[in-house]
């Protein structure tokens, strides 16, 4: 039976068509060995998207409420219908670019509101020397708490003149990429959370369950999703491995006591 493309989004963050780019063309190379795919390149240079202006009236309001009225929505929309997202950037200063801080900024409501439990994630990085492994970390927090099973990375050295064994180095992490962002894509379905992926639904619910006054739009969309539930062991419903679940339990109570300790103390109160 033919197979429909898996669609991929890539999130550009550098400003050109350059190293980054190149190691994406490569990807699609190798991908498109493995399983029909169609790319799609979001430029994060050319969209329409401001800097966030600090109000946090996404996170307590709902995004909707955001004072920026430009392509936020509609790149979100479009990772929604994407099987594959690929997060690529040049390392700046030992951090993503400044366009790819701007896209994580906007959409950070996110990390109260995860998903994108349908994809997965490729992570791409490239640097003259250093900062890569920094950076893949940072992404990987990101599209993990954004709900992506993140199923491959990649950080490249690009340096000029990249030597010959750079190079081979350099088209083995992207070949290896592929093909471990290939078999997640045709997978499909969702891997067992980690424990630190237990630990942060658990402390996020012990958090969001009690905040019903103070961050109205994080309480609604948890209890909508149903993830209030004491039944539901994470976000998905996939098998959780039963040691996690009874730490996550230890570790939500731990939580709980905290923010209820710090909601009780009134603006500057010690005890
Ligand atoms: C403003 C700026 C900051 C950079 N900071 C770093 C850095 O911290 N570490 C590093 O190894 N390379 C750094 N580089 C080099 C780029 O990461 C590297 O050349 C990358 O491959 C460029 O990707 P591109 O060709 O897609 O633009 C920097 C380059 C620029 C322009």
């Amino acid at each position: 039976m033919k197979m429909d493309p898996k669609k991929i989004l890539v999130i550009m963050g550098s400003p050109r068509k350059g190293n980054t780019f190149r190691a994406c063309e490569d990807l699609r190379a190798f991908m498109e060995k493995e399983l029909p795919v169609t790319f799609e390149y979001l430029w994060l240079k050319d969209a329409d998207l401001a800097p966030c202006k600090g109000c946090l009236s996404c996170f307590s309001q709902g995004e909707e409420k955001c004072p920026n009225h430009d392509d936020a929505p509609l790149i979100e929309q479009k990772m929604h219908e994407a099987d594959g997202v690929v997060f690529a950037t040049p390392v700046y200063g030992f951090s993503v670019t400044g366009q790819m801080k701007v896209f994580i900024d906007r959409l950070s409501y996110i990390f109260h509101r995860p998903r994108f439990f349908s994809q997965k994630a490729l992570l791409i990085t490239t640097a003259g020397v250093t900062g890569n492994d920094d950076v893949l970390k940072y992404l990987d927090t990101v599209a993990r708490l954004w709900g992506f099973e993140v199923a491959g990375k990649a950080g490249l050295i690009t340096a000029a003149p990249v030597p010959q064994y750079r190079i081979d180095k350099n088209r083995e992490a992207v070949a290896h990429a592929a093909r471990d962002f290939a078999a997640a894509l045709q997978r499909g379905s969702r891997k067992s959370p980690g424990m630190m992926d237990v630990f942060i639904f658990r402390g996020q619910r012990a958090a969001f369950s009690q905040l019903a006054d103070v961050s109205p739009a994080d309480y609604r969309y948890w209890k909508e999703k149903g993830w209030f539930d004491r039944r539901t062991k994470y976000f998905v419903d996939v098998p959780v491995n039963p040691l996690w679940h009874t730490l996550g339990a230890v570790v939500e109570w731990f939580s709980a006591r905290d923010v209820k300790r710090d909601l009780e103390l009134g603006p500057g109160e010690t005890s």
